[in-house]
C-alpha cells in the first residue's frame, strides 16, 4: 500500500498498540511465550496477529499458521508465536 492511500484512514502502529507502559494482551503474550528472538518480524507479527483474533477469535493452530503465512520469521520455527496467539486468544 502506498502511503496516498491511506489518506483519511486510522493507521495503527505497533507503537500506537501499547497503552503508555502497558503492553497490549497480544504484545504480552509474545512476551510471556518468548514468541520473538532477533525481533525482526515481531511487529508484523503482533499487528497481524491482533487483526486474527479481531477477526477469528477462536481460530485454530492451523488457521494461525495460515494467517502468518506472508510473516516471514527467520529465527523462531513459529512455534512459540503460535503459543503466544493462542494464549492472547484468552486475554484479548
Ligand atoms: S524473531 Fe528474528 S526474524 Fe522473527
Amino acid at each position: 500500500m502506498l502511503a496516498v492511500q491511506a489518506e483519511g484512514a486510522d493507521v495503527l502502529t505497533i507503537e500506537g498498540l501499547a497503552n503508555g507502559d502497558e503492553l497490549h494482551p497480544m504484545q504480552a503474550a509474545f512476551k510471556e511465550h518468548h514468541g520473538l528472538q532477533c525481533g525482526f518480524c515481531t511487529p508484523g507479527m503482533v499487528m497481524s496477529a491482533v487483526d486474527l483474533v479481531k477477526t477469528n477469535p477462536k481460530a485454530t493452530e492451523h488457521e494461525i499458521r495460515e494467517w502468518l503465512e506472508g510473516n516471514i520469521c527467520r529465527c523462531t520455527g513459529y512455534h512459540n508465536i503460535v503459543k503466544a496467539i493462542q494464549h492472547a486468544q484468552q486475554t484479548m
